[in-house]
């Protein structure tokens, strides 16, 4: 499965994703989560301390004089599966994750590892990993080949104005991309009651999938910096999160089923 969330900043795409991620792995699948949001929020969502899994210098060189290609590589003889084996975090239930990683103090070798994480994404072989992203905030960056390895696009909607009029046009960016997704649909978070739901359903044109409440628990979770899953695993939201894996774990069974 290879997912990724969008959405506008602050509607839930991180805590989202990495509880996503979490109940993903414990059903069994191997999950590399990335993390490509400059303002990186899944780390804590995940159960990770750590808020950076930068690759490491050692494992990325510059280009050769003469050569063509991105000024930054992984080193000669480290394919990218390789480099998630080597350098991917390991979060509970077996979760790897990869950040792209954000500005802080030296520049340098963030730069280098952001190359990487790119090439990484580029070529890690699909078969491999079931993937889950969460994507950079809004519509400037969200797509630009970011997303580029995601069959669904589950786009994050909270019922506001301005996260419905975000997911309205990344509905559309979406069905744009290049190496375009095979579908795009919406979860709607932090809602009230049914007619959120539909007011989402309408003001984006898309399928709803999954209907998040607020909930209180899991916005306690995450004010303490720990996983939903782990903090509050009863709570509904989190609930709400498993049923969606369930639904779309199920339904790749299935499809797998039909192509044999
Ligand atoms: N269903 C929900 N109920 C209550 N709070 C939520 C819910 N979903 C997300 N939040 C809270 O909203 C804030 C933004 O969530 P976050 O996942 O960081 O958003 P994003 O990654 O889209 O910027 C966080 O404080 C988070 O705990
Ligand atoms: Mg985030």
């Amino acid at each position: 499965m290879r997912v990724a969330f969008v959405g506008k900043g602050g509607v839930g795409k991180s805590a989202i994703a990495g509880t996503f991620a979490r109940a993903l792995a414990r059903r069994g699948e191997p999950v590399l989560a990335l993390d490509s949001d400059p303002m990186p929020g899944m780390a804590f969502s995940l159960g990770l301390e750590r808020s950076d899994a930068p690759m490491p210098d050692e494992a990325v060189e510059e280009r050769g004089e003469g050569e063509d290609g991105p000024r930054y590589r992984l080193r000669a003889g480290l394919s990218a599966a390789e480099a998630v084996e080597r350098y991917a975090a390991l979060a509970p239930d077996g979760v790897r994750f990869l950040q792209f990683g954000k500005h802080r103090g030296q520049v340098g070798p963030l730069i280098r590892s952001q190359f990487a994480f790119r090439q990484i994404v580029r070529d890690l072989p699909a078969e491999r990993w079931s993937l889950v992203g969460d994507l950079p905030g809004g519509t400037r960056q969200a797509f630009g080949g970011w997303g580029g390895y995601a069959e669904t696009v589950l786009v994050v909607v909270e019922p506001t104005a301005k996260s419905l009029l975000t997911g309205r046009r990344l509905a559309r960016l979406a069905s744009l991309e290049e190496g375009r997704p095979a579908e795009v649909v919406a979860i709607a978070n932090k809602v009230r009651d049914a007619s959120d739901v539909e007011l989402i359903g309408r003001r984006t044109g898309l399928d709803v999938v999954a209907a998040v409440g607020w909930d209180e628990a899991l916005a306690e979770a995450e004010r303490q910096g720990a996983a939903p899953i782990d903090a509050a695993p009863e709570s509904p939201a989190v609930r709400a999160v498993e049923s969606l894996v369930d639904q779309l774990y199920e339904r790749q069974i299935h499809d797998t089923k039909e192509c044999i």
